[in-house]
C-alpha cells in the first residue's frame, strides 16, 4: 500500500484551522521568521513551500536574505533581534548555512519557544528525555505516518540509514520512546544489507537513486523513503528502486509527495504550537 502523504498532510493542516482561529480569537497572530543565507536553489524551494503553507493557513510569513558572505556574528545579532521581537513567534534558519557558518553554534542562539524546527539544544534535550517540546519536522512527520496507519511500533526493528540532527538522530530518538528497537546506519556500516533485511521499518535518508533494492527488504516491510536526488533525466526521486521493492512492503511512501509534504505540515504544527507555548495557552 502506498502511502498517501498528501492525505495525512492535509489532515494535519486541516486540524490547525480551528487552531489558529483561537489564538486569533486571543489576539494572537503568529508570525513565522525564516532566516536564508545565499543562494541555493533546494534551500530557495524549501522555503516557498513553507511560505505557501502559511498562507494557507493565515499565518504571517517574513523572510530575511542575507548574501553568503554574512558572518556567524552577524547571523547571530539578527536571531538575538527576533528573539526579542515580541510579533515573530516562530523562527527557522534554513540548512545548510555555508561552511564558514557552524550551524550548531547559531541554533543555539534561538529561543527554544521560538525554534520551530527542533534545533536548538533545549529542545533535542526535550526530546531525548521524552519530555515536550518541539522536535525536528521530518521525524515528527515519519512518526505521524505510523500513527494515522495505527501502526504499533512496540517491539518491530527499525533500521535507520540516515545519521543527521535533522533526520536521522531525532527519528531514532522518537522510535526508541514507541518502543521499537532501532538501528542507525551510515557510510562506514558493515553488512547493511543484512541490517536491512531484517528491519520490519526501513527508513532511509541517502540521496541516492536506487540505493534500497528489492534483496534488501524484508517481505511486508514498511519502508520510508526520506531521500531526495534526481534521476539521469533530471527527475526528482528517493533512495528507494520504487518499482521493485514496492510489491515486496506492506507499506511505502514514494518521492516526490512522500515525508517532504509531512515536513512541512508538522512544521506548521511547530509553529501553532511555539505561539501557544509564547502565550501560555494549550489548545
Ligand atoms: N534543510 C533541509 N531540511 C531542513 C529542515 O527541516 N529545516 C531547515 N531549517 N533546513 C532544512
Amino acid at each position: 500500500m502506498i502511502i498517501d502523504c498528501k492525505k495525512i498532510s492535509e489532515d494535519v493542516i486541516g486540524n490547525l484551522v480551528e487552531k489558529v482561529r483561537i489564538l486569533n480569537i486571543n489576539n494572537i497572530f503568529p508570525i513565522l521568521a525564516v532566516v536564508l543565507v545565499g543562494d541555493i536553489f533546494s534551500s530557495r524551494i524549501y522555503v516557498n513551500s513553507k511560505k505557501k503553507a502559511c498562507e494557507k493557513l493565515g499565518i504571517g510569513f517574513q523572510e530575511y536574505a542575507f548574501p553568503d558572505t554574512v558572518t556567524e556574528p552577524e547571523l547571530c545579532d539578527f536571531i538575538q533581534k527576533l528573539n526579542s521581537n515580541k510579533n515573530i513567534t516562530g523562527i527557522l534558519v534554513q540548512l545548510p548555512l555555508p561552511n564558514h557558518i557552524d550551524k550548531n553554534r547559531v541554533c543555539k542562539f534561538i529561543d527554544p519557544k521560538k525554534d520551530v524546527d527542533g534545533f536548538a539544544p533545549e529542545n533535542v534535550y526535550n526530546l531525548y528525555e521524552n519530555r515536550d517540546g518541539l522536535y525536528a519536522c521530518t521525524a515528527q512527520g515519519i512518526l505521524e505516518i505510523f500513527k494515522s496507519h495505527e501502526i504499533d511500533l512496540t517491539g518491530k526493528n527499525c533500521v535507520i540509514i540516515n545519521r543527521s540532527s535533522i533526520v536521522g538522530k531525532p527519528v531514532a530518538m522518537m522510535m526508541l520512546h514507541e518502543n521499537s528497537t532501532v538501528t542507525i546506519c551510515h557510510s562506514k556500516t558493515n553488512n547493511l544489507q543484512n541490517l536491512c533485511i531484517n528491519a520490519d521499518i526501513l527508513i532511509t535518508g541517502v540521496g541516492k537513486p536506487k540505493f534500497i533494492s528489492q534483496n534488501m527488504v524484508k517481505e511486508n516491510a514498511i519502508v520510508i523513503d526520506v531521500g531526495i536526488s534526481r534521476t539521469e533525466d533530471n527527475k526528482v526521486c528517493g533512495d528507494v528502486d520504487f518499482e521493485n521493492v514496492a510489491p515486496k512492503c506492506s507499506y511505502i511512501t514514494r518521492v516526490p509527495g512522500g515525508v517532504g509534504l509531512l515536513t512541512v505540515a508538522m512544521l506548521m504544527k511547530n509553529v501553532v504550537k511555539a505561539a501557544e507555548i509564547q502565550h501560555n495557552l494549550q489548545i
